[in-house]
């Protein structure tokens, strides 16, 4: 019997919704999932017809972490193998935004992961933490870092030292997440923030994920500079001069990615 994928992905319209697969597991991130969800993104890049994802999970878990079955029995040189090239360096750079949605656990890898992508929206049940000090390690993925840049040291710190666990409400206040959702809408309204972004110009959403990516990665100079140059490679498209004839001809614009 053929096997299951661990990414579903499904088109509607022009976004794209891609659920992690492993339910018995809650969506435990081992090495075959994570290359099959940057394997789908990469594709979903490439398609002219998307324009933005979604990616969840299921009610009780978005992801539980990383897979401790299969890392407990992992040495160094099996880890680096399965991260050459590392899946989640290839997630982060998808150049279209993609929002997560997250329904129960996001802990560990499955907060990571939450945080690689552009927005959270999550349901009020959702649940976030880098619980990887229980098991004698640290955050592998982004915790230490995207977090940091997220909440700032003091909470970030206490998250990763002590492993506690978070209500989908505090992680709003401090600054992790988008939107907190009930649980019954959470992915439709991840889905309506997904759709209007789609309905933007293309190329200036992802020149515009890109550029505030780039605040977390430079000085601010640099930054300025990169973002003023992103700026005026958008004038060179066909999108700008639509998206400025259609306001002065008082209508919607019809963006086309060119
Ligand atoms: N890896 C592998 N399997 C996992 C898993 C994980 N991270 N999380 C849950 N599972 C499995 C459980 O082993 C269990 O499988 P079996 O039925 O075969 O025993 C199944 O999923 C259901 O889990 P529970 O029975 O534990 O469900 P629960 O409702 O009692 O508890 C939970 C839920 C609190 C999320 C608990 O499963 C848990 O604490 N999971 C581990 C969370 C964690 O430590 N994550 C960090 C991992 S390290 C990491 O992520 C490193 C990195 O940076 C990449």
């Amino acid at each position: 019997m053929p096997e299951e994928p661990l990414v579903l992905v499904e088109r509607e319209g022009r976004i794209a919704l891609l659920t992690l697969n492993r339910p018995k597991a809650l969506n435990a991130l081992n090495g075959a999932l994570l290359n099959e969800l940057a394997e789908a993104l990469e594709a979903l890049d490439r398609d002219d017809e998307v324009r933005c994802s979604v990616l969840t999970g299921n009610e009780r878990a978005f992801a539980a972490g990383g897979d401790i079955k299969q890392m407990s029995d992992s040495t160094v040189g099996d880890m680096v193998e399965r991260e050459s090239p590392s899946p989640w360096r290839r997630i982060a750079a998808i150049r279209k935004p993609v929002i997560a949605a997250v329904g129960g656990y996001a802990l560990g890898g499955g907060c990571e992961l939450a945080l690689t992508c552009d927005m959270i929206v999550a349901s009020e049940a959702a649940r976030f933490g880098q619980p990887e000090i229980d098991l004698g390690i640290i955050p592998g993925a982004g915790g230490t870092q995207r977090l940091t840049r997220a909440v700032g040291k003091a909470r970030a710190m206490e998250l990763v030292l002590t492993g506690r666990r978070i209500e989908a409400r505090e992680a709003y206040t401090m600054g992790m997440i988008t939107r907190v959702s009930p649980a019954e809408t959470y992915l439709d309204d991840a889905k309506e923030l997904a759709r209007a972004v789609a309905a933007k110009a293309p190329l200036a959403a992802q020149l515009g994920k890109d550029a505030v990516n780039k605040a977390y990665e430079t000085m601010l100079d640099q930054g300025l500079d990169y973002e003023r140059k992103s700026f005026l490679v958008l004038f060179s498209t066909e999108d700008k001069e639509e998206g400025m004839a259609a306001f002065t001809e008082k209508r919607k614009p019809e963006f086309r990615g060119r």
